[in-house]
């Protein structure tokens, strides 16, 4: 058993991505009231739309369930037309922020410099950063993923994380709402590298930050992810969405 699994509890990590409006309020609290009667070895966190951010985390308060954004800006405020910063997702009682998700990269254009930003200003404000990195289909059958995610582990971590709580979450692209998961081999493998770099950037807290797994992480496939070497929890998109689903991966873990 490694260092990491011994020493902290897994951090299970629901990403509503653009879906939630007002009634799905409802699963979180759902979520939350069934982690109230029967606690959970995980830590669990739920990051819904910014729209829902401030009401749901009002509506989990003084659960275990603890509330997150799905990105924020680097700066702390300023003339940035529909980007919410690290400072406004604590104010509407976020503890967490997602930094360089693929569909931020994707659809954004974000690069890893970028990223590295955002995840400075998250903890600089006091968020806990998820920082995400992962290669495309592409990239593995060209054999390079490995180095290709290390690359963007090294790019993404600005050195100011040093010292704060952070996490890493390895999200293959072509395992993301696909139902197609990366195999147990395929993570190990690559949880080992991610570990590896983040020792070497890190020193000590670099052995024991949180790797997540995310890309169609279910209930059916939840147990096993996530008592694979290296996997501190699972970052979790559809099968987030619904309380029951949820739970019965967070009781997976
Ligand atoms: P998925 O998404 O579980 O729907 O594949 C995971 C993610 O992108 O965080």
């Amino acid at each position: 058993m490694t260092l990491s699994s011994t020493t902290s509890r897994p951090l299970i990590a629901g990403n509503w991505k653009m879906n939630g409006l007002s009634a799905a309020l409802d699963e979180a609290r759902a979520v939350a009231a069934a982690l109230e009667s029967q606690a959970s070895t995980a830590r669990v966190a739920i990051f819904p739309p910014s729209t829902l951010l401030s009401r749901l985390s009002e509506a989990v308060r003084g659960s275990p369930v603890a509330t997150g954004a799905q990105d924020c800006h680097g700066k702390s405020s300023g003339a940035h037309t529909g980007d919410i910063s690290a400072e406004m997702i604590l104010d509407a009682g976020g503890s967490l922020v997602i930094c360089g998700h693929s569909e931020r990269r994707t659809d954004h254009g974000e690069t890893s410099a970028q990223v590295a930003g955002k995840a400075e200003a998250a903890a600089a404000a006091g968020l806990e950063p998820i920082v995400c990195v992962g290669e495309t289909l592409e990239t593995r059958e060209a054999g390079d993923a490995v180095a290709f995610v290390v690359a963007q582990v090294r790019e993404s971590l600005p050195a100011s994380l040093a010292g704060k709580p952070f996490n890493l979450a390895y999200e293959p692209l072509w395992a993301i709402g696909t139902g197609r998961t990366a195999s147990v081999d395929n993570i190990v493998e690559m949880h080992a590298a991610i570990r590896a770099e983040l020792a070497a950037i890190f020193g000590e807290q670099g052995k024991v930050v949180p790797i997540l797994y995310g890309g169609s992480v279910k209930p059916e496939n939840a147990g096993e992810i996530l008592a694979a070497a290296e996997v501190g929890g699972a970052l979790v998109g559809g099968a987030s969405l619904k309380a029951t689903d949820f739970l019965a991966i967070i009781r997976a873990a």
